[in-house]
């Protein structure tokens, strides 16, 4: 079984735009204790089962990013695609937490062993490119920060230990539509040059960076302010922002016991999830 963790944007930072029209990024991304899990097993052919609690939010996705992956690597490694897949699906589809470039990656790593695929780690990640921008850093699955699209990929320093809170108002936002909807001048990219000395220097960076994309979000699902302003409102956090293109949120908190707390005052009909973040 290979865990496909959720990834969350501590900052995202728009700094331009390429001539196919792709956005450049200057982004922390983490992981969460959040993860959908894949399963792989020997069969004639290729096929793919989804199981948990978000499992019907992909139902309406005819080819499935986890079905891309087999075939490319298969394509690539010049091996048949047989496999039978399971993916049990546990991280909100179309919520700026990576989820279906989590399980890509996942699949990658699973079939990789399941076919003894001999690939340089290179060109692993180069296959992971081309299924989408996160699935590079899905395939890391450390914090690192993401220059280029989200595919040119740093060691980040050491995160603080914190709990973090993810809340959803249960929307699905499409990322092309966030990016066409963001307006005004692009952010300029500031490398990292230092580590963290503990959660309140990491947070003012945090609060120095913020997330571009949030205005774009809020302008077509209005939602995600009220869910910004939820989380600001909760005991014990420290920051707060909107993970990738959205919908989804999160806030910052010292212990799992204060994000529980929050999570218990949210509205009954939002997803959250509180657990941990990821230090590396
Ligand atoms: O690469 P991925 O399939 O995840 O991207 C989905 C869409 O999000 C792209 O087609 C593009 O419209 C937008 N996008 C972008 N800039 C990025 C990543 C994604 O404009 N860096």
């Amino acid at each position: 079984m290979a865990l496909a963790r959720a990834k969350v944007n501590l900052w995202l930072n728009v700094v331009g735009r390429r001539d196919d029209g792709y956005h450049l990024l200057d982004s922390l991304v983490a992981f969460t204790d959040l993860a959908d899990e894949i399963e792989v097993a020997p069969a004639q052919e290729l096929s793919l089962e989804v199981a948990g609690p978000a499992a019907a939010e992909l139902a309406d996705e005819a080819d499935n990013l986890v079905l891309r992956a087999a075939r490319l690597l298969a394509g690539r490694a010049g091996v048949a695609p047989r496999a039978a897949l399971r993916l049990v699906k546990h991280i909100p589809v179309a919520a700026g937490l990576g989820g279906g470039s989590a399980d890509a990656a996942a699949v990658l790593v699973a079939l990789v062993d399941q076919w003894r695929v001999a690939m340089p780690e290179e060109e692993l990640f180069d296959l992971a490119a081309a299924l989408g921008a996160d699935v590079p850093m899905c395939l890391a699955g450390k914090p690192a920060l993401a220059s280029g699209v989200g595919e040119r990929l740093q060691i980040a320093p050491p995160l603080p230990a914190c709990a973090i809170l993810l809340v959803n108002p249960g929307i699905k936002l499409p990322t092309p539509a966030v990016f066409a909807a963001r307006r005004g001048e692009f952010s300029s990219a500031q490398p990292v040059d230092k580590s963290w000395r503990g959660l309140p220097e990491f947070v003012a960076e945090l609060d120095r960076r913020g997330n571009d994309l949030t205005e774009a979000a809020v302008s077509l699902r209005p939602e995600v302010a009220d869910v910004l302003q939820a989380l600001r409102d909760s005991e014990g956090v420290h920051y707060v922002a909107m993970s990738g293109s959205g919908a989804t949120c999160f806030g910052l908190y010292d212990g799992i016991e204060m994000a529980r707390q929050a999570a218990a005052r949210l509205p009954a009909q939002w997803w959250r999830h509180a657990g941990m973040l990821l230090p590396g």
